[in-house]
């Protein structure tokens, strides 16, 4: 097993605490990136970096990077010896701070962004991310069927703006996919 492999098993003993994603929506969202050829990932909550490993395992082979978005100055640390461990600091970049400030100053284009964090806060993320995506990229929004009470904004919008075609997707607690036009 290699240092990634046996790092994410390990992870995955405490995904509930870290309110990570499951193994089956990693794999999916990682098969994605590869058959897209995915090179620039923007993700937006990072918790202890269990999803960010493995979009950054994704890149890897096109030479492409992980942005990771995280407020939380605790988890940030944990996310951060996660990368070094599974050998992908070159390949990541944690930026510590509000997503609703950081997105702000990023530059684009991205070819997928991945929306993990402050479930009420989604619409602000997808208004700010739309801009940041190349055309034919994706944006994922997690947790919709759980959570889909705390995001109703985010849920009409989606599926509502004029630049993105969005299908709802019932994986693991739900995602909404959305492709830019
Ligand atoms: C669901 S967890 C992310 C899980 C991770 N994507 C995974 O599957 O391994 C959400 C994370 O987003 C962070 N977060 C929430 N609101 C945020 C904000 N406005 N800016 C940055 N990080 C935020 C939380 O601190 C938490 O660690």
């Amino acid at each position: 097993m290699s240092n990634l492999d046996s790092l994410l098993v390990e992870l995955e003993a405490t995904a509930e605490a870290f309110w990570n994603i499951s193994r089956e929506n990693a794999v999916f969202l990682s098969s994605l990136l590869k058959a897209m050829g995915a090179k620039r990932v923007l993700e937006v909550g990072t918790s202890n970096g269990y999803s960010t490993l493995w979009f950054a395992e994704a890149v890897q082979q096109s030479g492409g990077e992980v942005v990771t978005l995280e407020f939380d100055a605790g988890r940030a640390a944990i996310a951060r010896e996660n990368f070094s461990k599974a050998g992908f600091s070159e390949t990541i970049t944690l930026i510590e701070g509000d997503a609703c400030q950081t997105l702000k100053t990023l530059t684009g284009p991205f070819d997928f962004v991945f929306l993990d964090a402050e479930k009420p806060e989604y619409a602000t993320y997808l208004r700010l991310a739309v801009p940041l995506t190349r055309t034919n990229g994706l944006i994922i929004g997690d947790d919709t069927i759980s959570m889909a009470d705390q995001m109703p904004e985010y849920l009409t919008l989606a599926f509502a703006h004029p630049e993105l075609e969005s299908v709802a997707v019932p994986i693991d607690d739900g995602i909404v996919l959305s492709r830019k036009r």
